[in-house]
């Protein structure tokens, strides 16, 4: 069986699949769009990146196909209904970078609340003359009122993580979440009023047609002058030119973000903008999560080969199909 990987990827995962033929793109940036059509034409699997576009024309491409493995939890970038059309198995890597990111969305709002990327610039400028009575003064932590857009695997180990610091939680999502409500007696609340009510907000949802641009100019306008927005999903559940322009005026403090409405392209007006602490996508950037998520990646395929089922696939009417 052809596997081809569009980058490589931690070298473990690698070995279980040492029994196929692998093909692994070696550059360092996104593989070019005709390389990839023309790479997949004898593939039976792709492992894809998350900035790889995995589109009909694509499947189309790849006849022999029977298993997309996204190393990633989010797979917007994949076009579900076409592969399920096509009996193609489509998976992703859940749990194994659940800390990982939530970590990183605290690491962002510590950052955001603290000017933390600001003091750095500044002292690294040679600027720190002395300790100051009002030397980049932020918003402290504990008590507040912590939003959490989006419970569900990521967003609740993020809010578990405000137990150190007495937080008040409020969550938006489609489902109720017993985990926070009994263990931080959070309470579900509808968008708006958790813009509102929030000292720092936290966006761990999927990117859908429902979610994009979910914090639009409207939303950002209901924040506290005080309030914290972090983002470590995906970059067009925020309206970026809506947030740049709040951040201008004040409505809200700061920003600490890991995803981009263009990604890679990030705006020039944000870039330029003090107080954004600004990360280059790295949510799941641990030694340990990256390694789980190719080794889940690898077992996928593996699988998918043998026949056998892996609770990792997102488009199960496929497999339901094929029994
Ligand atoms: C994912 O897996 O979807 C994350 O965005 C990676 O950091």
């Amino acid at each position: 069986m052809r596997i081809y990987v569009t980058r490589r990827i931690p070298e473990g995962a690698l070995k279980l699949l040492a029994d196929h033929d692998v093909e692994i793109y070696q550059g360092e940036i996104p593989i070019p769009r005709r390389e990839l059509l023309e790479k997949v034409a004898d593939a039976s699997a792709l492992i894809s990146l998350l900035s790889d576009p995995i589109d009909a024309e694509l499947m189309d491409a790849a006849p022999h196909l029977k298993v997309i493995a996204n190393y990633a939890v989010g797979y917007d970038n994949v076009d579900i209904d076409a592969a399920t059309k096509r009996g193609i198995v489509v998976t992703n890597t859940p749990d194994v970078l659940t800390d990982a990111t939530a970590e990183l969305a605290w690491a962002l709002l510590f950052a955001a609340a603290r000017r933390i990327g600001e003091a750095e610039r500044f002292t690294r400028a040679g600027r720190f003359t002395g300790w100051g009575p009002q030397l980049m003064l932020g918003q402290g932590i504990r008590g507040k009122t912590l939003g959490v857009v989006g419970a569900g695997r990521i967003g609740t180990r993020f809010a578990l993580g405000s137990r150190g610091f007495e937080m008040k939680v409020f969550y938006y999502d489609q489902e109720r979440n017993e985990t926070l409500e009994q263990g931080l007696g959070a309470k579900k609340v509808d968008i708006s009023y958790l813009m509102y009510e929030a000292d720092f907000v936290s966006i761990h949802l999927p990117l859908t047609q429902e979610t994009k641009h979910l914090i639009d100019a409207h939303q950002l306008a209901r924040m506290k002058p005080t309030a914290v927005l972090v983002n470590t999903a995906r970059g067009p559940i925020v309206d970026e030119a809506a947030l740049v322009a709040a951040l201008r005026a004040g409505k809200l403090a700061a920003a600490g973000l890991d995803v981009y409405e263009r990604e890679p392209e990030i705006s020039k007006e944000l870039i330029g903008i003090q107080n954004v602490v600004i990360a280059p996508h790295i949510g799941s950037a641990t030694h340990q999560a990256r390694g789980a998520m190719a080794e889940l990646c690898a077992y996928a395929v593996l699988k998918v080969f043998a026949g056998e089922m892996t609770p990792n696939i997102v488009n199960r009417e496929v497999w339901s199909k094929r029994r």
